[in-house]
């Protein structure tokens, strides 16, 4: 029996948008109604500057915000970067930690595991990528690669989510298929226990959602390109509720 966790369905903005997109969960709650999300969360991740505006429209409407990326030190000379703490300050509760286009601009395991430490010490809930590549999948290697990520990048933290994202599923239209996920959510389930969720991510659309949200261990999906629109980030919410 697997435990009922309450689905959480992830917007990943990556980099779109602009300051008047603060005002975008307006829309969204007019698609999906705050009396309807009961059982659900629901949680955009915006480019950095767009956090704190969002965070005061999304915040009432009990949608809540996250950041892309974090460094893993409090301060200090880091140019460009931004701690945990601050994202905590301009409102953030999540972010999302290790996503396959920061892996392959050469974040590391090590470098993923020290931001879900960052994140948890600030009391944010890391949302950790891990993912295969199609090569590895092609080769059987999927569930073995995955594992590595996770030994390697998962720490010893209470609170955090899992997205598993096959990296050629990404932004291509297309997805495993749903005895592959479920093998899949299986093997991370085994790996971080009943209390962990386990989003999966790559592709989902609202075409799709219903069949990927219904996958055992299946608690939620972290969504790209279909969450840019506030109708089809409904119709998928909708389908997790
Ligand atoms: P996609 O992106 O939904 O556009 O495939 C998912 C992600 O990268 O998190």
């Amino acid at each position: 029996m697997t435990k009922k966790l309450i689905p959480l369905i992830a917007a990943n903005w990556k980099m779109h948008g602009d300051m008047s997109w603060a005002q975008k969960p307006v829309e969204l709650d007019a698609a999906f109604p705050i009396a309807e999300r009961e059982h659900l969360e629901l949680l955009i991740c915006p480019p950095f500057p767009l956090l704190p505006a969002l965070h005061v429209v999304a915040g009432p409407l009990n949608i809540r915000v996250g950041a892309q990326n974090c460094h893993s030190e409090i301060k200090g000379a880091h140019t460009g970067e931004v701690s945990a703490e601050l994202l905590a300050d301009a409102g953030a509760d999540y972010v999302i930690v290790g996503h396959s286009e920061r892996r392959a601009s050469g974040e590391t395991d090590q470098n993923v595991h020290d931001k879900a430490v960052a994140a948890n010490r600030a009391d944010l809930i890391p949302i950790i990528c891990v993912g295969e590549s199609l090569e590895q999948r092609e080769a059987g290697d999927a569930i073995k690669v995955v594992a590595d990520q996770l030994n390697k990048s998962v720490p010893d933290i209470e609170d955090y989510v899992i997205a598993y994202e096959p990296i050629w599923a990404i932004g291509t239209g297309k997805i495993p298929t749903m005895d592959d996920i479920s093998d899949m959510h299986h093997a991370i389930r085994k790996r971080v226990g009943q209390d962990i969720r386990i989003l999966y991510g790559g592709s989902v659309k609202p075409g799709n959602a219903s069949e990927i949200l219904a996958v055992p261990n299946v608690n939620g999906a972290l969504i790209g390109g279909a969450s840019l629109e506030m109708d089809s980030l409904a119709a998928i919410a909708k389908a997790a509720s």
